[in-house]
């Protein structure tokens, strides 16, 4: 099978100013996912897990090396050089993000957020209001929080929400920064349900998991990432 990213040699640093310091995030960073796989990313904080994914959905511009993506659109696209408006079009329909912190926008409900996200990728309102209900309903989202902003929801409300919200688009790629990481069981068991359920449809997979150990059935392969570079590449 075709890889969907080939990571050669992705690198990041940072300049604390106050410091007048250069940190390393990353370096020499390699990866390669097959289309279809999911793949876990582990390591301890600080270690440099959401630079990669940063620098992958280009929230973070990378500093050397290349990050080589499939496009159904595009066809093999370097994201590390891709303009703006190329990558505007990939996060809409291809690339999907569930970040570790939650930024959620103002004075939007939930139940807006989850039929934008639909809408984006060319479905009509009526579809889009079937699954953002399906998908609402599967995450267990009180129902009296579904026309509030999320501003005002707890942790692991707004998580479940972003979640909701990257998985409704069944995006070709998903990546998950510890997508679990302040939920209650019940809920980990909903993401994994999903998370199977997207392998099943064909998504790619890259998440990073503080506790892999709940994954470890589902995950193809495990990267360990130690001050910015990897040590080993398991295969389960
Ligand atoms: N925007 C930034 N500016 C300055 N330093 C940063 C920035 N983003 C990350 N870093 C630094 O890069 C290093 C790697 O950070 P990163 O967020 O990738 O770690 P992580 O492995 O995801 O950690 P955690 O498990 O705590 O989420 C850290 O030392 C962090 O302080
Ligand atoms: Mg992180």
């Amino acid at each position: 099978m075709e890889n969907i990213l080939s990571i050669e040699g992705l690198a990041k640093s940072f300049t604390l100013h106050n410091l007048n310091k250069q940190i390393k995030a990353i370096n020499n960073i390699d990866l390669f996912i097959k289309e279809g796989e999911f793949i876990g990313i582990t390591g301890k904080s600080g270690s440099g897990k959401s630079t990669i994914l940063r620098c992958i959905y280009r929230t973070y511009l990378p500093e050397d090396g290349a990050i080589w993506y499939n496009s159904t659109r595009f066809g093999p696209i370097n994201l590390a050089t891709a303009t703006e408006r190329e990558m505007v079009y990939l996060r809409k329909h291809e690339i999907g993000y569930v970040s570790q912190f939650l930024n959620v926008m103002p004075r939007t409900s939930a139940r807006e957020l989850v039929k934008q996200s639909i809408i984006e990728m060319g479905h009509d309102e009526e579809v889009a209001e079937i699954e953002t209900v399906k998908m609402l309903e599967h995450f267990e989202l009180d129902r009296e929080l579904w026309d509030s902003y999320p501003a005002t929801f707890s942790g692991g409300e707004k998580l479940r929400l972003n979640i909701a919200r990257a998985m409704v688009k069944r995006p070709r790629l998903l990546l998950l920064d510890e997508p679990t990481a302040s939920l209650d069981d019940a809920s980990k068991q909903r993401v994994k349900m999903l998370i199977e359920q997207l392998m099943n449809e064909g998504t790619t997979m890259l998440g990073i998991f503080h506790d892999l150990e709940f994954m470890k059935d589902l995950c193809d392969r495990e990267y360990n990432i130690q001050e910015g570079k990897f040590l080993t590449s398991t295969k389960f």
